[in-house]
């Protein structure tokens, strides 16, 4: 049986230690969310982020505005915070309504605030292999759960499935940038499962349920980022945890795994941003 990674353990231990360090702060990070629309997801993930912000001392402001709000609302009011001395991290929720450019709204953002790094500021240091004001949540999250359980990545062969630009592009980067050889599958990758088969380490984000146990090399590293819900609503992530988690070493858990450490590294990132600040 392979072990758990325990994301909410590793998200507490972190939560605590950063609690302890805001309390000694004069001045307290300050996180902005921006919240278009009514998508029911975004709104439980911002609400969890806000929740957990206040236990540890981080000011945080939600935003809420209508799915019909123009464009340049936005860029405005990121404008505004962009210059707000006391806004040290800004976070747009995504998705975003189709009217609006996700890329315009994004380029808003000052680097030096951007507590996603997803500006081109903040990709562009990550792809040149430079270090980023931050990196990005999730894969940042992913990473600090395999060096808790001491799993070496370099010299491995991690293969992330998927290619978004909040997990997969960035996931496969910094496994790039620690030395593990990288392969990118997606939706028109033929032969999913003979690459899996070669893989030390899957990072696995689709939102679809396509990893099981006959699919992994024995002992392998399974961590598992995505989460949806099936017809009767209990959640679900893309690994069949049942078969796998009979044939993988270590594997992470939905819920549990990788949704706690995403919250985790949204914390420090604000507090990396706060002290950069300073
Ligand atoms: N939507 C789902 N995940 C994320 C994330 O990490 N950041 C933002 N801004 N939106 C998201």
């Amino acid at each position: 049986m392979a072990t758990i990674l325990d994301g909410k353990k590793l998200r507490d231990k972190i939560l605590d230690e950063l609690a302890k360090k805001i309390s000694s702060f004069s001045v307290k990070p300050k996180l902005v969310v921006i919240l278009v629309g009514e998508d029911s997801a975004s709104k439980i993930y911002v609400a969890n982020k806000q929740k957990c912000a206040q236990k540890i001392g981080i000011i945080s402001e939600v935003i809420n505005y209508p799915s019909d709000v123009k464009e340049q609302v936005l860029i405005d009011k990121i404008n505004e915070l962009n210059s707000d001395k006391f806004v040290h991290a800004i976070l747009v929720q995504l998705p975003l309504p189709e009217h609006i450019s996700k890329t315009n709204i994004i380029n808003a953002i000052a680097p030096q605030k951007d507590v996603d790094g997803f500006t081109p500021y903040n990709f562009g240091k990550l792809f040149s292999g430079e270090k980023p004001y931050v990196y990005p949540c999730t894969p940042k999250g992913v990473l600090k759960l395999l060096d808790e359980y001491g799993i070496e990545l370099e010299g491995k062969h991690a293969v992330v499935i998927g290619r978004s630009n909040i997990v997969g592009r960035p996931m496969a980067q910094m496994l790039m940038n620690r030395n593990a050889t990288v392969t990118v599958c997606h939706s028109y990758t033929k032969n999913l499962e003979q690459i899996t088969k070669t893989a030390d380490i899957i990072v696995s984000a689709v939102g679809k349920n396509i990893i099981k146990g006959e699919m992994l090399k024995s002992g392998c590293v399974v961590v598992d980022v995505g989460i949806f819900k099936d017809a009767s609503g209990k959640l679900l992530g893309d690994v069949d945890f049942e078969t796998s988690s009979k044939i993988a070493s270590y594997i992470s858990p939905v819920p549990g795994g990788v949704g706690p450490m995403t919250i985790a590294s949204l914390m420090l990132n604000t507090v990396e941003l706060f002290e950069n600040s300073l």
